[in-house]
């Protein structure tokens, strides 16, 4: 069953997260290359614990589920994309391990090939259940982060909406999950 924004629960349930032992939560974004998709969620949603005031509670990061790009910075298009609705976009492009599933306590794919490779990759159901789509916590309906690479300026843009609704029903989650924690 999708959990979608109207039923989801503030603890327990499905929308639940594991907490690091330190209280903080970790989460790891994830797409094909590193330079588009998970960059800008990551981004989005960096910008939505600024606004919250929660930045310091949950640690981010971003990688790939190929090698291609390794050591690239954000693709020039999708920074374009993320600076016309205010979100500057850096880092370096990286690939996901297996050994790293461990230490994230939520792995967000952006699309159902990231999705299965991930799950693919993980080592029992502890690591399988905190891998989950980017677009659960989307309060705009749909399943994916559409793979803009190969398409035109507006696929670019339209992966810069998504995430930040995306992030914005995520932040509303992991809030939750942080301040029922303190
Ligand atoms: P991303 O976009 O997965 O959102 O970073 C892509 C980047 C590179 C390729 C495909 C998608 N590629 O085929 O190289």
């Amino acid at each position: 069953r999708r959990v979608r924004a109207s039923d989801r629960e503030p603890a327990g349930g499905e929308t639940s997260v594991r907490a690091s032992g330190d209280g903080r939560l970790r989460v790891l974004f994830v797409c094909l290359g590193n330079i588009c998709r998970s960059p800008m969620a990551e981004a989005a949603t960096r910008a939505a614990l600024v606004e919250n005031g929660l930045d310091d509670r949950v640690e981010l990061d971003s990688a790939g589920i190929g090698d291609w790009h390794i050591g690239s910075a954000p693709d020039s298009r999708m920074r374009d994309a993320a600076r016309q609705v205010g979100i500057n976009l850096t880092g370096t492009a990286r690939q996901v391990l297996a050994d790293e599933l461990e230490r994230w306590d939520l792995i967000l794919a952006m699309d159902r090939s990231n999705y299965t490779q991930l799950r693919a990759m993980a080592r029992g159901d502890d690591v399988r259940e905190r891998i989950r789509m980017f677009r659960e916590f989307d309060p705009l309906d749909g399943d994916a982060v559409p793979d803009p690479y190969y398409g035109d300026a507006d696929g670019f843009a339209e992966v810069a909406a998504i995430c930040r609704s995306a992030a914005g029903g995520l932040v509303a989650v992991l809030s939750e999950q942080v301040r029922s924690r303190t």
